[in-house]
């Protein structure tokens, strides 16, 4: 599902519907969620088995990724990723960090949002893109929350700051993009994305190339 969001050689991904049994976790992985239960147990051990088959895309050797600054995955040195799971969808996508300077992904279930939620994670002028974009499909309040947490999980690697929903104003296009513009002091003025509504699922994916990439260098 997440193949073709991905730009062709630049990224390592692997996604799955369910989960990993048994997990292969090493001891130190293992530790962090020794005390959580079995269902936060088991996304997070297929997150780390995905992840590991991402990184053996780009011949990074498998090695412990562990939760570091509040939550972010510990990647290996010279590696940037992002990894997901909701409700049926796990994944993970990674990136050499000469090649790519930040990755956010984030999975949704295609379903509107519970009441009241919309009002407290958008600006007036993302409500108002909704409301244009009208029925179509498309869980439009749920996909702008999605794509919002795939900013955040691009944003944060680069800055280690928290951003609020409220603080950056993301445009969804109808055509599979969107993008992010940040209304907070900020190393990258727009976060460019693609999205995906399939099997019941969204899917948010930012993958910034960096200059070197960019220019074929
Ligand atoms: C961190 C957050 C984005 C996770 O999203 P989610 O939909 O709840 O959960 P997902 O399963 O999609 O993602 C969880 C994974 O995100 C990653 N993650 C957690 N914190 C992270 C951070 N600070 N930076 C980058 N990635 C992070 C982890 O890999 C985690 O999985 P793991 O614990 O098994 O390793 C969300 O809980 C959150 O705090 N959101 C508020 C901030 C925000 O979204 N702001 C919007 C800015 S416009």
């Amino acid at each position: 599902m997440i193949a073709e969001l991905l730009p062709a050689g630049l990224v390592g991904w692997a996604e799955r519907f369910d989960d990993v049994e048994p997990d292969d976790l090493y001891p130190q992985e293992a530790a962090t969620v020794a005390r959580a239960v079995p269902k936060r147990r088991r996304e997070f051990a297929t997150g780390r088995r995905l992840a590991r088959r991402a990184l053996a895309e780009l011949g990074v050797p498998p090695a412990p990724i562990l939760p570091g600054d509040r939550g972010a995955p510990g990647w290996p040195a010279g590696v940037v990723g992002s990894i997901t799971h909701c409700p049926g969808y796990r994944a993970a996508v990674v990136g050499l960090s000469d090649r790519v300077t930040t990755i956010g992904l984030d999975a949704e279930p295609d379903e509107p949002l519970p009441p009241g939620v919309l009002d407290e994670v958008s600006l007036p002028a993302e409500r108002d893109r909704i409301a244009q974009l009208g029925p179509g499909g498309v869980s439009w309040d749920r996909l702008l929350f999605c794509a919002k947490e795939a900013v955040y999980k691009a944003w944060f690697p680069l800055t280690r700051r928290w951003l609020g929903f409220t603080e950056a104003h993301v445009d969804l296009g109808p055509d599979g993009t969107f993008t992010a513009r940040p209304l907070v002091s900020t190393p990258v003025e727009q976060f460019s994305g693609v999205w995906r509504s399939e099997k019941n699922l969204l899917l948010a994916v930012i993958v910034l190339p960096s200059d070197g990439a960019r220019s074929g260098r």
